[in-house]
């Protein structure tokens, strides 16, 4: 495998996406970690990801200086190259004059240069910097050139060290996956035999070897993922398994039927469903910041599991289906908490159990993937995501029965008429919101005063970026017309139009 230090970069995952795209293993790690911690997992290359700080900056981020005597090859992208130049000797970081965000054209210098080789000699390549490298570390030769950054790239054959100052992962570095490709297979040697198949032999034998003939409680949400989950564990420990299914009330129109009959029915999962809706309304009365929801719901979610598991015998684990992407838009050490997600953020600190999340190194179309290659139907491994505190995030502000059911009822219109148009694959999220505002209409010969319903629907590759979809305005319609209709209290439809950034995909 191939680890990846995270510096902070807005693209430190898409580092490790890209090598797991090769089929090598590929994880994120914080970039405190120790010499001695890397040398126990034995990667065949590092590399040190972007991150927004000046190497000179007081909080900047260092690592472990005997990282550099590992004889593990490394590559430094951007921050990482600049801190290859500040650590190693005789190297010279210093501002640039002009900070360079965008498309540049490289000139590669060096016809051996081991991470060009084969591509043409002039590219265009992804920067985004203020410092640059202005003398190479004792050792190092510059590789590349452009016109504001006279050292782009650097290389050190012996040590099998490398810099580069622009983004490779970025589909704007038009060789970007070659270059990072000659890293992993020519540089490091890495083999290309990591897969789904392999995962799941690895997941199934750690959950047995950490949960030898003790119980697992797994807190299903209704969502793609905790069911992926259950089937997961299911296939390890089998009976082992007793699954809660929590129904907060804040899922969509089916959904608590849907999974039972699918994961109960068809797979026999033991699960038992509690009907919470009361709890979670009556915690949320009165509340309208979305942080106090989210953990609200989160807190929630796990007091009833605590309350129900009280009722079981002898459990000692938990399982949740955290995602990578949780855990890592949750706040790593160097990435800002966006949102605190629920399976991460809303834990309360005294909980009783051991956490098992056996998907929180994968992305959400891994996840797919791993469902299908688990049997699983498609219709409920490609369902859209959905967050866990549900319907809760869709009604803007505080939440009341009224408000939810017209969400819910308008969400189901909308996934109706997309299904009808079959631009179900086209369309990576979709759903309705509340924002509870209330406009004048007017319908039939009087006047109404009534809720707004906001469309919301998106194309994603892995929700961390979003651009809107690009709906046809004749299905637009339909849906408008429809939910003014169908929908008690509503009169008057939006589509939002904008992209994650700089708005994210919910709306809370
Ligand atoms: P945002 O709104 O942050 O959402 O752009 C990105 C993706 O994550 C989903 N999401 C969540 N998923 N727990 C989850 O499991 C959560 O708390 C949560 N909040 C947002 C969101 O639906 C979108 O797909």
């Amino acid at each position: 495998k191939i680890i990846v230090l995270d510096f902070g970069s807005q693209y430190n995952q898409l580092i490790t996406r890209r090598i797991r795209e090769f089929g090598v293993y590929s994880e994120l790690l914080s970039h405190k970690i120790t010499a001695a911690e890397i040398k126990k997992m034995a990667p065949k290359g590092i590399i040190f990801s972007g991150g927004p700080n000046s190497v000179y900056d007081g909080k900047a981020f260092h690592v472990d200086p005997e990282i550099f005597k590992l004889g593990i090859p490394i590559l430094g992208i951007c921050y990482g190259m600049q801190l290859m130049a500040t650590e190693l000797p005789g190297g010279k970081v210093e501002g640039a004059t002009n900070k360079e965000y965008g498309k540049a054209v490289i000139e590669v210098t060096d016809d051996k240069a081991v991470l060009f080789q084969d591509l043409p000699q002039k590219q265009t390549v992804w920067m985004s910097h203020g410092d640059l490298v202005t003398q190479v570390p004792d050792g190092f030769k510059a590789t590349a050139t452009s016109e504001n950054c006279p050292i782009s790239a650097m290389a050190n054959n012996d040590k099998k060290f490398y810099g580069l100052q622009f983004h490779t992962e970025v589909r704007n570095t038009e060789y970007g996956n070659e270059i990072l490709r000659h890293f992993a297979f020519d540089v490091c040697e890495a083999r290309d035999n990591w897969s789904m198949d392999d995962f799941i032999d690895m997941q199934i034998a750690k959950i047995r070897e950490t949960v030898g003939d003790k119980k697992v409680l797994l807190g299903l949400s209704g969502g793609v993922d905790s069911s992926v989950v259950g089937v997961l564990l299911h296939k390890a420990i089998g009976p082992q398994l007793t699954s809660i299914f929590v129904d907060h009330g804040l899922l969509r129109k089916g959904e608590v039927e849907q999974v039972m009959e699918s994961l109960k029915g068809k797979f026999g999962l033991n699960i038992i469903q509690v009907n919470a809706k009361e709890r979670f309304m009556k915690k949320l009365a009165g509340v309208s910041d979305p942080e106090k929801k989210r953990k609200i719901i989160g807190n929630e979610f796990i007091r009833v599991f605590d309350d129900e598991a009280a009722k079981l015998d002898g459990i000692d684990y938990l399982a949740q289906g955290t995602l990578y992407t949780d855990v890592i838009e949750s706040g790593t050490d160097t990435a800002q908490t966006i949102k605190s997600h629920h399976n991460v953020g809303g834990l309360p600190e005294d909980i009783q159990f051991q956490l098992i999340e056996p998907l929180n190194t994968l992305f959400k179309d891994e996840v797919r993937e791993l469902g299908e290659k688990l049997g699983m139907p498609s219709e409920l491994v490609w369902r859209q995501p959905f967050p866990g505190p549900g319907l809760g995030i869709r009604v803007i502000g505080e939440i009341t029965e009224e408000k939810l059911q017209i969400v819910r009822d308008s969400d189901l219109i909308l996934r109706e008429e997309v299904a009808n148009h079959g631009l179900e694959r086209e369309i990576w999220q979709y759903f309705t919101v509340l924002p509870g505002i209330r406009s004048v209409g007017v319908m039939g010969d009087g006047r109404t005063y009534d809720y707004t319903v906001g469309i919301r629907a998106v194309t994603s590759i892995d929700g961390m970026t979003a651009d809107f979809a690009k709906i046809p305005w004749d299905v637009l319609q339909e849906i408008s017309v429809r939910i003014v209709n169908e929908v008690a209290h509503v009169n008057r439809v939006v589509y939002d139009i904008t992209s994650k950034p700089p708005a994210t995909i919910e709306w809370e």
